[in-house]
């Protein structure tokens, strides 16, 4: 397999003249440890108890490389996970930002990423004594850009979003705010790539659905896709519908048993359709991604109407055809957006969805589907995800139990993964 270390690139444009400094330990520079290489001979899974950054260095002398990484790194300061003093996040005193920032971002350079890779990390932020943020999350992306990365999406995760009538949707954990508001309703998660023009990204399979009995193949009454990208995945898709947005509202869940920072499956698996591709071919010795190949068609609303040069207005019941969304009397936003997917109803347009003609490299041998690694990988609900989506999975934890449990899940996540393949659809 080819290596391809993010070690020594370039700095990010952003950043010249400016750096923010870290402590640059010698993380990046050393040589790789003792080799080794996952098996995927019997299952697409191989759990690793370590230290994050030593079996990063083993998996990249062993000659092995990922094509996506999804991870929730400890935050720091938020809680102790056992006694090894490698654990990441308790750094403490004046330089502990500094010094969690930079184990953090030596880790990520250490990964021997594919070239279309995407590094994806869900970072909490902390508070100094005198109640402050210290703007973890900023400082971990500048980290970033300083060593060579770019920043491709940043995706709100809001677990309760307030709305202006006075309600509320979903659920965070109440905390004492004195002078400041309630800090646990979101989180950041940021996707980082190394070329952010050649980053392998699959925005079809991660699309919203419109509704089918509005919108039709041009000059047909045959509705739009709106199958599901794949019946293993929770979160509702349509391969022809809008574009999703990057505030994603996902409810907390606790299905890591006793661990208390468990992610949901929910943020992380259309993270895995649209980053970690499918399938991975040999083309002439060198590995490649198959990508979708897609075509800008317009919809319509049936055969002989003109209404797609208009759009969602045609969708319009109220009194006013050409009038403003927000006027008493006309279709809620909500009908509208339903309707068309457009919430900018003000705006003339040719509605589009992106038609699958096909996949590239389709002549050439799959090799594998790509692999995605979690480096703190807890209960391994990345793992559950990558497997659920038919792709390879590699979880590290430093912690035997932990380790013990994310095998147990991964193992669940195969039998079913064997038992729903025949009736799933895939994304081909
Ligand atoms: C926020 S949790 C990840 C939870 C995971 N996303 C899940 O859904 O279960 C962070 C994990 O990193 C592990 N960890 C801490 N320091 C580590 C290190 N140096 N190397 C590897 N894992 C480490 C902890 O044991 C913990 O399980």
């Amino acid at each position: 397999m080819d290596v391809n270390c993010i070690s020594g690139g370039a700095c990010h444009p952003i950043m010249v003249g400016g750096r923010i400094g870290l402590d640059r330990g010698p993380a990046d520079l050393e040589p790789g440890g003792e080799p080794i290489i996952p098996d995927f001979s019997s299952r697409p899974f191989e759990i690793f108890c370590g230290d994050a950054l030593e079996t990063i260095r083993s998996l990249r002398a062993g000659g092995t490389s990922f094509d996506c990484v999804i991870t929730s790194p400890p935050y720091l300061g938020q809680r102790r996970y056992g006694h090894d003093p490698r654990e990441i996040g308790r750094a403490k005193g004046k330089g502990g930002v500094r010094s969690y920032v930079s184990a953090l971002v030596d880790i990520f350079k250490a990964i021997p990423l594919r070239p279309w890779g995407s590094i994806w990390v869900n970072l909490g932020d902390k508070r100094a004594a005198n109640t402050a943020l210290l703007a973890v999350p900023h400082l971990f992306v500048l980290g970033m850009l300083e060593a060579g990365f770019f920043l491709k999406d940043a995706v709100v995760w809001a677990k309760e979003v307030a709305t202006v009538e006075g309600t509320s949707i979903g659920h965070c954990q109440v905390e004492p705010a004195k002078g400041r508001l309630n800090g646990n309703a979101w989180e950041p998660f940021y996707r980082f790539v190394k070329d952010p023009r050649h980053s392998w990204s699959d925005t079809s399979a991660v699309r919203i659905p419109r509704d089918p009995e509005r919108f039709f193949h041009k000059g047909t009454t045959d509705p739009i896709g709106q199958h599901p990208y794949s019946r293993r995945m929770t979160c509702a898709t349509s391969l022809e519908g809008r574009c999703l947005p990057n505030v994603w509202y996902v409810g907390n869940s606790r299905k890591g048993e006793d661990h208390h920072a468990a992610f949901p499956r929910e943020l992380v698996e259309r993270v895995v359709a649209m980053s970690c591709p499918e399938h991975l071919v040999d083309d002439g010795g060198q590995a490649r991604p198959r990508e979708r190949k897609v075509q800008a068609t317009e919809y319509s609303e049936g055969p002989g109407k003109f209404i797609t040069v208009y759009g969602q207005l045609s969708c319009w019941q109220g009194p006013h055809h050409h009038g403003n969304a927000g006027e008493e009397g006309s279709a809620s936003l909500a009908t509208l957006r339903d309707r068309s997917g457009r919430n900018d109803t003000a705006r003339r347009y040719v509605p589009r969805y992106p038609r699958t003609l096909g996949w590239t490299h389709m002549d050439k041998a799959v090799t594998g589907p790509g692999i995605v690694l979690d480096p703190f990988a807890g209960t391994g609900t990345t793992g559950e995800a990558a497997i659920l989506l038919g792709r390879r999975f590699v979880g590290i934890d430093l912690y035997q139990d932990n380790a013990d449990r994310m095998n147990r899940r991964c193992e669940a996540a195969f039998e079913m993964l064997q038992r729903t393949r025949g009736s799933s659809q895939s994304t081909q």
